[in-house]
């Protein structure tokens, strides 16, 4: 290669590296994100804390201590971006049968979150809401979440939804049986039951459905969760256990996303 030409490739390989550079970055502040193409309701099934904590030789609850932290972190992230709904996938209906030691600590968790976060949380306008069956959950618990729900309905920012209790084939039934009810006495006809009728009876009833489902930690499955509401839903995994799921993970989600056509069956 001649001096002339070597200075040249020598240039374009800066010029190449300034520019990656750059796109680094932006992409790490989400700045490449689309804001026209942010998805309204972003569902995440949190996974992984047990063995996040497991590799590091804690005990499991180490780990969901350390999953709140990230709770905090994706509501700011998804606040910024401009996210209008965040369900997290905090305790399933069959969590229960997890060891009772295990479950008495995750039941402490919302507690502990919202006395931490709540003030901040109401300064960022954020609403606080739950999405599960009351019944099984402590009576602390349940308090700490209505106090939230309470000192936030008026407020109109991200809508910060925790499913705690929540199991979709439960919540299927249960809306079927409200149905069955109606029918039963004359009310409505069942031959007119239509689909918007099914998910009225949901309990995200007030939600529009999930544009994007994320899981962490390497396992590909629904765990009961939402399986009505993500019927057209894109979904995307990352190996990432939940307390190491960061604010650029968030957004690479989100980059995915904004790369898929929704052909809703159309073309
Ligand atoms: C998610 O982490 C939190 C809950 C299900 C409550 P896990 O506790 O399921 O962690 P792994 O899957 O055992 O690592
Ligand atoms: C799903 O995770 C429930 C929550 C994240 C709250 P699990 O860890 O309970 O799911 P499985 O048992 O691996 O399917
Ligand atoms: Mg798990």
């Amino acid at each position: 290669m001649n001096r002339f030409l070597n200075g040249w490739f020598r240039k374009k390989q800066q010029d190449g590296m300034t520019t990656r550079t750059a796109a680094s970055e932006s992409s790490r502040d989400g700045n490449d994100l689309s804001p026209t193409d942010i998805p309204r309701h972003v569902a995440i099934i949190m996974d992984g804390n047990g063995r996040w904590a497991k590799a590091r030789g804690l005990p499991r609850i180490a780990g969901h201590h350390n999953g709140m932290k990230t709770v905090k972190r994706i509501t700011q992230a998804a606040d910024r971006l401009g996210v209008r709904y965040l369900t997290l996938y905090a305790f399933s209906t069959e969590n229960w049968k997890r060891p009772k030691a295990e479950v008495e600590f995750l039941m402490k968790l919302p507690q502990e979150f919202l006395s931490l976060e709540l003030d901040e949380l109401m300064r960022n306008n954020v609403r606080v809401r739950m999405m599960g069956v009351r019944e099984l959950l402590p009576d602390f618990t349940l308090a700490a979440v209505e106090e939230a729900v309470r000192k936030t309905e008026n407020n109109t920012g991200l809508v910060l939804n925790f499913a705690l209790n929540y199991g979709s084939r439960m919540e299927m039934v249960e809306s079927a049986r409200q149905l069955a009810r109606r029918a039963a006495s004359g009310e409505i006809d069942p031959n007119d039951i239509s689909e918007a009728d099914f998910s009225a009876g949901l309990l995200s009833c007030e939600l529009p459905d999930p544009d994007l489902l994320i899981r962490t930690s390497g396992e590909l499955r629904l765990s009961n969760f939402m399986l009505w509401q993500l019927a057209y839903s894109e979904f995307w995994f990352t190996d990432v256990y939940w307390p190491e799921f960061s604010e650029a993970h968030f957004h690479e989600a989100i980059r995915e996303y904004q790369r898929r056509a929704r052909r809703y069956g159309g073309l």
